[in-house]
């Protein structure tokens, strides 16, 4: 089948376009829409009524659409799955980073064609959900060979990919945490670099202290990759602070926040990414996301999917979750999953319905965009274009 030149999407209840200059209040809303795809761009956008002809014709049947999702926070190369700390932790224990280890032995066991295989799947699974732009990082190799070929098979399925050597101390250098930090930022990050956008350090008692961290990033910035932080996800830390000192494109988790940090967040580019699946799972405090947009910082939603503290690919189910218990409104949660993400990934060709935008659309079953909150774990995304193309 040849792709058409040009495709009209008309008949969407409600189109979300994250561009106020298009439509209704910051989320741009247009009754009645339709847009015109061509080239894998967004070539029209409007009321149906005012629409140009195009090549071939996909009539919505009154659904509700919004840019494809922005998930600009995952982890996902590994092996092995972690449900026995999962049921363990739904009995009463509590979540450390330390499980992380029991991730590393078996991505490391796993063979490249495994963990691509994995990838693959965990990616499908979120285009299904309506994600078209994945960040995901390396993290579960921690040596110079496993990050290396966690990023390079990264690197095969999306253009965002985060190097994570410094997750948690590697088991290998258990006694000797200064060497590790050298091994990171010497031949770990020499190597994982040519495959990488950007850096991340986990930020946390247990895993990395501010001076160990910002020698990474430091390190990885000077490799030209952008910065991302874990800051302040189980303990009030020196996480934020130093994402905004390092111009950070983002803060992510920022559960345990002061006023400084919500200053700092608020008087920077620096994003506050919020992972609701990760406190569902840890049955941990919420980030109080009413009080950071209050503060004036921008803020992203995305689903740190991994198999040890957040194991969903779903941004419908975070955009719910954000809603219920972190005190946003139906159109702040979709915001930030949508052009929230793509400001903490620093990308201004996603997250949008305009014209020049990258096609990626998704369509709902449903009137409004607002059902993503009020119809929860109901499978509302019924079509998604990427780049385009029809997926699926
Ligand atoms: O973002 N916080 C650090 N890393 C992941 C958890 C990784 C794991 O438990 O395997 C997170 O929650
Ligand atoms: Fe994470």
């Amino acid at each position: 089948m040849t792709t058409p030149a040009s495709t009209l999407i008309t008949g969407i209840a409600a189109l979300v376009t994250n561009d106020p200059a298009l439509g209704r209040g910051p989320l741009g809303l247009i009754e009645e829409a339709a847009v015109v795809i061509a080239d894998g761009r967004f070539a029209w956008v409007g009321r149906a009524a005012d629409a140009p002809a195009a090549d071939a014709v996909h009539d919505a049947g009154g659904r509700a659409a919004l840019p494809g999702f922005v998930d600009s926070h995952s982890h996902l190369v590994f092996a092995g799955d972690r449900t026995a700390e999962f049921n363990a932790r739904m009995s009463g224990r509590s979540y450390s980073a330390g499980g992380i280890r029991t991730t590393v032995a078996a991505t490391r066991a796993a063979t490249d064609e495994e963990l691509a295989a994995g990838l693959a799947r965990y990616l499908r699974e979120a285009l299904r959900q309506g994600t078209t732009t994945m960040e995901t990082k390396s993290g579960y190799g921690l040596n110079t060979e496993d990050e290396a070929r966690a990023v390079r098979i990264a690197a095969a399925h999306t253009d965002e990919v985060t190097f994570l050597g410094a997750h948690i101390v590697s088991p290998d250098y258990a006694d000797d945490p200064a060497g590790y930090v050298d091994l990171v930022t010497g031949p770990m990050l020499d190597a994982c670099a040519p495959y990488a956008r950007w850096i991340d350090v986990f930020c946390e008692q247990g895993a990395f202290d501010a001076d160990q961290s910002r020698a990474i990033l430091t390190a990885g910035r000077d490799k030209g990759l952008g910065v991302r932080v874990h800051a302040n996800q189980l303990h009030h830390g020196p996480g934020v602070q130093l994402a905004v000192e390092l111009g950070a494109a983002s803060a992510d988790h920022c559960t345990h926040l002061d006023a400084a940090d919500l200053d700092a967040l608020a008087n920077s580019d620096t994003v506050a990414t919020l992972l609701p699946g990760a406190e569902f799972s840890t049955r941990a405090e919420w980030p109080d996301a009413r009080r950071i947009l209050d503060a004036g910082a921008t803020v992203a939603l995305s689903t740190d999917c991994n198999p040890g503290s957040s194991f969903t690919s779903s941004m419908p189910f975070c955009v719910a979750l954000a809603v219920r218990d972190m005190g946003m409104t139906p159109d702040e949660a979709v915001w930030s999953a949508t052009a929230g993400g793509a400001r903490a990934l620093r990308r201004s060709d996603v997250g949008a319905v305009t014209p020049g935008a990258v096609a990626d659309l998704a369509l709902l079953d449903a009137p409004s965009h607002v059902h993503l909150a009020y119809r929860p774990g109901v499978p509302l995304v019924s079509a998604v274009w990427h780049k385009g193309e029809q997926a699926g």
